[in-house]
């Protein structure tokens, strides 16, 4: 049996749980219910999950090496279609049952559960025939490359009973989860924008052993099998937008284009665009993989403050006043500016101002600079992992996490369209589900 390896988070559920204001909080995020210690010890008496991985690349490695560490799961099977990796899996696992053909695997009756670790283009179809064969799924994000294969997906998930999870681990990250409810407690004020932004300077190519494996190996980069940066990246950010807000944007405007990495790839390098709320708010996305200097952040800008989630910072609107004119003065007497730009009476500069961070947790965060391709520590992805095993076990769903998936991957592929057709694009009333609200 591993470690107990994601106790932090448990006990800090069952902490929120204990607390008056802390049940509220669990209430509107009820995905974590079931993450507790005592759910754990429950479920450590009755068996292991067993569980499979479909996918065994380089994200497929990183949940392995995340299911070594968590003692209520049994890797039993292996699936890939590329033989370098599936033996490459099968050093960490060597008792698992190997297999080129998830069909195969899917009519093994001792899989509880499989995760699923593939290519985009993949993720509805394999979706769909593991929830078929009866098994409790968990998919990496996004959902599906189509509207109408994410729609077939949840349709499927209403219907059958079984737990369906996708890899958005921020919902089970506690800066997150924490920040989430600092915004909802209202004392930063309102919820007046969101800003985000994802720089990388990478190509995202991967070698290729020989030219016809080129598709298959660089799948990000065509978009047969890929959504670009929106699905790869913007997936997971436009994802905590509606959970901050509770809300579905109405439309987006934006462009795409290949500004740099112009190597025959067919997805955009570079996007920009603008979610636009009925109530007129506004969600400002940019992503772009030939500059790093800004990094990722998920901003929450409020009347009175603003949370970075992803760094577990937040800054007070007020904090500024003091900071602000100190720097005013020093600018003055150092001569820096000839003419101050400032706004009107309230006599602060409009540059950026000093502000000071405040921290979300006490304890230390760990701050994805969005670089790695993989996954970072700490991030939620282990313990999202974790709770699906609990799952193979209990066969609880957990509640939200479709719905968010679906409608954070509708607004990539809205925005992808978007930027497709040069329009402001509506959403569509096709794909609404009932948990939309807009
Ligand atoms: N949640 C996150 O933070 C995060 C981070 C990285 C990647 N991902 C996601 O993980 C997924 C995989 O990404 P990756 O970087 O590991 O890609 P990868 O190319 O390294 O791995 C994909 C693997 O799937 C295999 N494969 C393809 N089709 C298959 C099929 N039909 N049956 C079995 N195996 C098949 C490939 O051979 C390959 O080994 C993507 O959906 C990606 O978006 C999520």
């Amino acid at each position: 049996m591993g470690k107990e390896v994601d106790l932090g988070l448990r006990k800090f559920i069952k902490e929120l749980g204990c607390m008056a204001a802390g049940t509220a909080v669990l209430s509107s995020m009820p995905w974590l219910n079931s993450c507790t210690p005592d759910k754990l010890k429950e479920v450590r008496r009755e068996r292991k999950a067993r569980v499979a991985l479909i996918g065994t690349g380089s994200r497929g490695c990183y949940h392995l090496v995340n299911l070594r560490g968590i003692g209520h799961a049994e890797v039993v099977a292996l699936c890939d279609i590329y033989p370098e990796n599936l033996a490459r899996a099968r050093e960490m696992f060597p008792r698992a049952t190997p297999y080129a053909d998830y069909r195969k695997l899917l009519e093994d009756k001792n899989i509880d559960g499989v995760i699923i670790a593939t290519p985009l283009g993949t993720h509805a179809r394999i979706t769909l025939d593991s929830l078929s064969a009866g098994k409790h799924v968990f998919c990496e994000k996004a959902m599906a490359l189509t509207m109408d294969e994410c729609k077939a997906v949840y349709d499927a998930y209403v219907r059958q009973g079984k737990a369906l999870y996708y890899c958005m681990q921020r919902m089970y990250d506690e800066k997150y989860i924490k920040g989430f409810s600092l915004i909802a407690s209202g004392e930063l004020g309102e919820v007046v924008g969101m800003r985000c932004h994802w720089f990388r300077n990478a190509d995202w190519r991967r070698p290729v052993p020989s030219p016809e494996l080129e598709r298959q190996i660089n799948w990000r980069l065509y978009r047969e099998s890929s959504g670009g940066l929106m699905t790869e990246l913007a997936s997971h950010q436009l994802e905590v937008c509606t959970l901050v807000t509770g809300k579905m944007p109405v439309e987006v405007s934006g462009f795409g284009d290949i500004i740099y990495w112009k190597d025959g790839r067919e997805v955009y390098d570079s996007c920009s665009l603008v979610y636009r709320f009925s109530d007129g708010r506004l969600i400002n996305y940019q992503t772009l993989i030939s500059n790093k200097f800004n990094g990722m952040e998920d901003q929450i800008l409020c009347s009175r403050g603003t949370v970075d989630l992803s760094k577990g910072v937040y800054y007070l609107e007020d904090d500024h006043t003091v900071n602000g004119m100190r720097q005013l003065l020093n600018q003055i007497r150092d001569g820096i500016f000839a003419a101050v730009p400032v706004a009107g009476p309230s006599w602060r500069p409009e540059v950026k101002g000093e502000y000071v961070p405040h921290a979300i947790l006490e304890s230390p965060v760990s701050v994805n600079g969005g670089q790695n391709m993989t996954g970072v520590e700490n991030d939620g992805s282990l313990e999202i992992l974790s709770a699906f095993c609990q799952s193979c076990i209990t066969g609880a769903k957990a509640p939200n996490l479709v719905e968010e998936a679906y409608c954070s991957t509708m607004l990539c592929l809205l925005g992808n369209e978007a930027m497709e057709k040069r329009e402001v694009t509506a959403f569509p009333d096709r794909y609404r589900i009932p948990y939309m609200k807009f």
